[in-house]
């Protein structure tokens, strides 16, 4: 049976960089620029942003000062911690609350991104120890060089392209080339030190030739992101997925994100995690998030994948022992 909790608004974003060399080579940050990146998606029109200005670069110190007092959150930030957690598609809905949150954690992050200039107007200043982007594309093993994952512990994949033709589709950046070929590619590129991969999926995988997901898989992305999922899981790597419903809040892209998350938080905070690919429903991008982060320290939810929904009422926030309560109670639904 599913279970529910709720979850309390994650954070803010800082990054930037300078110059774009070749792949793969770590860029170094410096200050915010304002972004407008549309960005289409894969259930249903996202809300198109409106102009606000963007200015984040308090808010991960704002943030943080939060975090340092949750005793949970804490627990995941210990400024000693030795993990290194690689996220690819940071630049997308789902992905910049991942960056933010682990920024906020004080956990070090590497960064693999196709156009390094969106890193710039996302994410604040931070040393490099602390957050390295590298400008990569996954259809590109030769973007996927060793020396992008040096000190990688752990790795967080949420990248995608919409399920239908769009502009996100230009240069052949198909659900096939993305969600397969790309995935593959990092899959077989990390280091098996690696101690977690957690994948960004999508529910309804297992089901591409049944109505309606069929329609949804008119152009492959269900079958796509199974046959990466399948992938993952023969690679021998110690995987998580999460598989999202149709996702809701954001993509945060050229906001001030902090008022905007503490905006669209809402009452739906509590989480639905279940197994089989049964729930059909949707989630916030926060909630996918967290439980992301979340899944990387939970033993008990490697080798499994899990199902995502955002439901009405009070959640897991940031609380460790809850999401582990709700990952376990999945396993027996
Ligand atoms: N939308 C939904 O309702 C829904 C439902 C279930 C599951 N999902 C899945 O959930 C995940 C997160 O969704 P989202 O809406 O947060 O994603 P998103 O905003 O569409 O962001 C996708 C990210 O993937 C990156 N990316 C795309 N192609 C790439 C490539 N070839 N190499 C490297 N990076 C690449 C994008 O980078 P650029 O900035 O360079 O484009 C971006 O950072 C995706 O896998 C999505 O398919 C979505």
């Amino acid at each position: 049976m599913a279970t529910k909790f709720s979850l309390t608004p994650i954070t803010d974003l800082p990054i930037s960089i300078k110059t774009f060399p070749k792949h793969p080579q770590a860029i170094r940050l410096f200050p915010l620029l304002p972004l407008n990146s549309p960005s289409s998606h894969y259930f249903f029109k996202r809300k198109a942003p409106s102009s606000q200005s963007l200015s984040v670069s308090n808010a991960v110190t704002e943030q943080f000062v939060e975090s340092t007092q949750d005793s949970e959150t804490t627990s995941l930030s210990s400024p000693s911690s030795s993990k290194v957690v690689f996220v690819v598609g940071g630049t997308g809905g789902v992905g910049q609350l991942i960056v933010a949150s682990l920024l906020n954690r004080n956990i070090k992050s590497r960064l693999l991104i196709r156009n390094p200039e969106k890193a710039t107007a996302l994410f604040g200043e931070h040393d490099e120890d602390k957050l390295k982007v590298f400008k990569g594309d996954t259809r590109n093993p030769e973007d996927l060089d060793p020396s992008v994952f040096e000190g990688v512990t752990h790795v967080i994949c949420c990248m995608g392209t919409t399920a239908f033709p769009s502009k996100r589709w230009d240069g052949d950046n198909t659900p096939e080339r993305t969600d397969w070929e790309g995935l593959r590619n990092l899959v077989l590129a990390l280091p098996p030190s690696v101690k977690r991969i957690v994948l960004v999926s999508s529910v309804g995988v297992t089901k591409f030739n049944e109505l309606p997901w069929s329609i949804m898989n008119l152009f492959g992305v269900l079958k796509y992101k199974k046959m990466g999922e399948d992938f993952l899981r023969n690679s021998g790597l110690p995987f998580t997925i999460i598989r999202a419903g149709r996702l809701t809040d954001g993509p945060y892209t050229s906001y001030d994100l902090n008022t905007l998350l503490k905006a669209t938080s809402g009452e739906r905070r509590a989480v639905l995690v279940d197994q089989g690919d049964k729930l059909v429903g949707e989630v916030s991008r926060l909630v996918v998030a967290e439980a992301c982060i979340q899944a990387l320290d939970i033993d008990c939810t490697e080798g499994q994948i899990y199902e995502i929904n955002s439901v009405q009422g009070e959640g897991p926030g940031s609380d460790t022992q809850k999401w582990k309560e709700l990952f376990r109670a999945a396993h027996k639904s």
